[in-house]
């Protein structure tokens, strides 16, 4: 079964085709990073018009790429929440056209369930080696690599969902069966990123760019306070602050001087070791609640990692580190997959339609900016 996903829920106007759920045939990522980085983060109303533009191109290409004519393709499938308004009005409204027009059944997907789903999908090889290689160097006692990409993940399992809008603990007891089991109360772990970064003036998105300085740093050169939350639950908030006033602190200012000029004050060294401190205390943070987690779901003994924060090596690395095991096995997309795009949308598709998931009226289909996986 041949799924055209497509993807356009925030900066990426986005269009895949995927064969059974797992096999990526063409995957088309148009971002908009450069614009925004200008900006400093994303503008909702230049992110719709620029999909507007993109959505078509990305769209045949992924068609093209795929060796595809509309007679190949079984079935639609879109992100229709949650997402910025406009962003995923233009996938949306594309998708529900192209329904009608080329009568294929339509599916409207959840974008933490795309994240997950691209668990499931496999790359070729050479996409990885850059990953693997960096992955060996971290940990010479990891021998069989391929182990990381070739299986899938077996239920029931606990998928950490980290986003730039998300960051959420989910129990699957099976295919498309979401519960979530710990929240964010208030920043998303990928929006702590961004925002650290700002303060150390470093480039959108923050998270790469802080993955990035952050191997010239020293990770235990500032100490930084963990949230004291109850239960699985995660707050971003406070760490983001807590950076703030230790790069006060540390450059001998009071704690009203603007944010914004900090970085004048900052030396390379400096924000290298910034990055590398807040990198290693948000990583234990989702560590430490994925350790409780597993201790209140003892059925439990595969990791799933997902979404645009899963991109990050010290992440991936703690977490082969303290979830592969024996008995344990750990899971996240090849890099290239765990940002926005339209093969995760195919795949979880797929497996709604597995899941006996009707397609929805092509004619009424609307959005939900927010709306929870739970829904
Ligand atoms: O999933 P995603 O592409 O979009 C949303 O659904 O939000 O996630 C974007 C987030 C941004 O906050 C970005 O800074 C973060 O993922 N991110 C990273 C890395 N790559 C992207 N955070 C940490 N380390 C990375 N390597
Ligand atoms: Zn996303």
């Amino acid at each position: 079964m041949k799924i055209l996903g497509i993807e356009t829920s925030c900066d990426e106007t986005a269009a895949a085709v995927v064969q059974d759920g797992r096999e990526i045939l063409s995957n088309v990522v148009v971002s908009q990073i450069d614009i925004f980085a200008e900006y400093g983060g994303v503008i909702p109303e230049v992110a719709a018009r620029s999909h507007l533009e993109a959505m078509m191109p990305v769209v045949k290409k992924a068609l093209s790429d795929a060796k595809c004519d509309w007679d190949d393709i079984d079935a639609i499938a879109v992100t229709h929440a949650p997402g910025l308004l406009g962003s995923l009005l233009v996938g949306t409204l594309t998708a529900r056209t192209m329904a009608i027009l080329h009568d294929k059944p339509l599916y409207a997907v959840h974008h933490l369930k795309s994240h997950v789903y691209a668990n499931w999908l496999y790359t070729n090889e050479s996409e990885n080696t850059e990953f693997k290689l960096a992955l060996q160097a971290a940990r010479p006692s990891l021998t069989n690599l391929n182990s990381v990409f070739s299986d899938s993940p077996q239920f029931p399992l606990l998928a950490l969902v980290v986003s730039g809008g998300h960051t959420q603990i989910l129990y699957m007891k099976e295919h498309n069966h979401f519960e979530i089991i710990g929240t964010t109360h208030d920043d998303a772990v990928g929006e702590c990123f961004d925002k650290v970064a700002k303060i150390l003036g470093l480039p959108y998105p923050g998270g790469p760019a802080i993955a990035r300085v952050a191997k010239n740093g020293d990770e235990k050169k500032y100490r930084l306070p963990h949230p004291k939350v109850e239960g699985l639950d995660f707050s971003f908030s406070g760490l983001k602050t807590a950076v703030l006033r230790a790069v006060q602190k540390e450059l001998g200012l009071p704690i009203s001087h603007p944010s914004h000029d900090l970085k004048n004050h900052l030396s390379e060294q400096q924000i290298a070791d910034f990055a590398a401190s807040f990198q290693k205390t948000a990583v234990n943070i989702l560590i430490d609640k994925m350790k409780q987690a597993l201790t209140l779901y003892p059925d439990v003994s595969t990791v799933v990692l997902a979404g645009g924060v899963s991109a990050n090596l010290k992440l991936r690395e703690e977490a082969e580190k303290i979830f592969r095991g024996e008995n344990g096995s750990v899971y996240f997309p090849a890099p290239s997959l765990s940002g926005d795009n339209g093969a995760m949308v195919g795949a979880a598709a797929y497996f709604e339609i597995q899941s006996g998931v009707q397609p929805t009226d092509p004619y009424s289909l609307n959005i939900y900016p927010r709306i929870s996986i739970e829904k």
